[in-house]
């Protein structure tokens, strides 16, 4: 892994503390490895804890779905870290449907608590230290499904959107106190979670009667390969490192060029 330095010879993000969710595997345990490789102190979470949460980051168990777990979350990050610099949050996901009417509550319940209101609790409780230190980087995972949403993953794809929205807003507002807040969107990524939903895909494809070219699971971006877990977090890094100071209300996508116009 290539060291990014600042220019004086320390590490980018040296005594930065960070707070990552959904960092036991997949993109968020990448986003941490590269975290503590520019320097970063870093405090990570998923339900639980597993061989593959990268060494070096204090783990804590949370669920990000509930105010509570948020709150917890919140208290842990000020006792491990004493205050948050850099905060993305990762955790995300749905299982897909028939349709958007098989969809049932509890699942877009659900789905707007991980892949919306999460983002939205923890920042209001981790954005008073950043507003007190007049700095902060905040980091939205979302999906390039966004540009294409359909039926059997409405639910995702709908709290997703909404977050992108959100992120925007919350830019805007947090823009003059030195808060930068942007989002990433990651197209299809070799992913323990990524890979379990396109399994999960396919067969409710073959039951819809087939696969339509919207719900096709086999479809390779242009760049010619899925993309891995290091190139959503190398985007990461880069909005929340000093080289993206004059980067915010931003969404990067980055899916091998599956949606040029992203
Ligand atoms: N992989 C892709 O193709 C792809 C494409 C577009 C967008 N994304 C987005 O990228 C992000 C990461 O995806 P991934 O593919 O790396 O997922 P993944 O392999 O399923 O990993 C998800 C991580 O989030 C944690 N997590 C899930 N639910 C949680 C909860 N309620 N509370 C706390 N932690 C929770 C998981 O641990 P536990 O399950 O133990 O809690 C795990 O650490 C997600 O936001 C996803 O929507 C992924």
């Amino acid at each position: 892994m290539t060291t990014i330095e600042n220019g004086s010879g320390t590490r980018e993000l040296a005594g930065k503390r960070a707070l990552v969710t959904g960092g036991s595997r997949g993109i968020g345990a990448a986003v941490v490895r590269q975290l503590l490789d520019a320097g970063a102190q870093v405090l990570t979470t998923a339900r639980s804890k597993t061989s593959t949460v990268p060494e070096g980051a204090t783990f804590v168990e949370a669920d990000v779905r509930t105010r509570a777990g948020a709150e917890a979350l919140a208290a842990a990050a000020q006792e491990v870290l004493g205050g948050v610099d850099v905060l993305v949050h990762n955790a995300g996901g749905a299982r897909p449907h028939e349709g958007s009417s098989a969809i049932p509550d509890e699942e877009w319940q659900d789905a707007l608590d991980l892949n919306f209101l999460a983002s939205v609790r923890l920042d209001s409780l981790l954005i008073p230290g950043m507003r007190e230190r007049r700095s902060g980087m905040i980091v939205h995972v979302s999906s390039s499904a966004v540009l294409t949403p359909i039926g059997p993953f409405l639910h995702y794809t709908t709290a997703k959107a909404a977050l992108e929205n959100y992120s925007r807003g919350l830019a805007l507002e947090l823009a003059s106190l030195g808060i930068r807040v942007n989002a990433v969107s990651p197209g299809r990524t070799a992913t323990p979670g990524g890979e379990q939903t396109r399994e999960q895909w396919a067969e409710v494809s073959a039951r819809m009667g087939g696969a339509p070219a919207e719900t096709n699971a086999d479809d390779t971006p242009p760049l010619g390969r899925d993309g891995q877990p290091e190139d959503i977090a190398h985007a990461v890094l880069f909005l929340v490192s000093e080289r993206a100071s004059w980067l915010t209300g931003r969404n990067l996508v980055v899916d091998g060029g599956e949606f040029p116009m992203g």
